[in-house]
């Protein structure tokens, strides 16, 4: 399978030190968008090189945070779940912090966040938490608590909204440069409402009516729209 939407390009992360916390976040996005993650997915998203990929899973296995689903398809365990999520804490109040703090815009605070999440201590979150709120991040995913817990959201995936005539974005769950640029640029952020056709979301018609491409709405959860 082949990640047409890159979570990050190359030279971002040259240089930088891929850590066991960035393997689990890249695992649980991937399952989220595909339902599975596949090494070559992994390596793209990571900049990584396939060996150091494959190296570093047979630990990942060995350690009971990652499954096997099928040949070269994994996924996480609970425990790497609970794992993922205490490092999704620091990412999504990173992403808090450069928002509210430095206005950076919303399609670059996921990939600014790599730079600094690694740094986020409890002491830093607690006081972002304070003053900003941290229930969810910029895109709308909510921000797991310092055990790894995380509130349940009942919204619908993309392959759900037939029958339905609207729906409003609840939330962005592959936050790849491309996905985030692409909603900016058509404004369509958590909240935004849009028409849906035959089970897909449409533009709306001031943003030139046409459908939404599969690879952007696949990344995208959604709220019936009641208003
Ligand atoms: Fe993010
Ligand atoms: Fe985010």
């Amino acid at each position: 399978m082949t990640v047409l939407f890159l979570k990050c390009v190359s030279e971002d992360v040259t240089g930088r030190t891929v850590t066991e916390e960035d393997y689990l976040k890249s695992i649980d996005e991937l399952t989220l968008y595909y339902g599975y993650a596949t090494l070559s997915d992994i390596s793209q998203i990571l900049g990584t090189r396939r060996q150091s990929v494959y190296d570093e899973m047979k630990i990942l296995l060995s350690k009971g945070l990652v499954n096997r689903l099928d040949k070269g398809e994994y996924a996480l365990t609970d425990v790497g779940h609970t794992e993922a999520n205490k490092f999704l804490r620091k990412h999504r109040i990173a992403e808090i912090l450069l928002s509210e703090v430095l206005g950076l815009p919303w399609s670059q605070v996921d990939q600014e966040a790599m730079g600094i999440e690694h740094g986020i201590t409890e002491e830093i979150a607690s006081r972002v938490c304070e003053k900003y709120g941290c229930q969810i991040c910029p895109h709308g995913n909510p921000v797991p608590d310092t055990k790894g817990h995380v509130r349940e959201v009942n919204d619908l995936a993309y392959d759900e909204l037939r029958g339905l005539t609207g729906v409003k974005v609840s939330r962005v769950i592959f936050e790849s440069r491309e996905i985030l640029q692409y909603l900016e640029s058509h404004r369509i952020l958590p909240g935004t409402a849009l028409p849906v056709r035959n089970g897909i979301p449409f533009l709306r018609e001031e943003e030139q009516a046409g459908e939404i491409p599969t690879q952007v709405h696949r990344a995208l959860r959604y709220l019936r729209d009641t208003g």
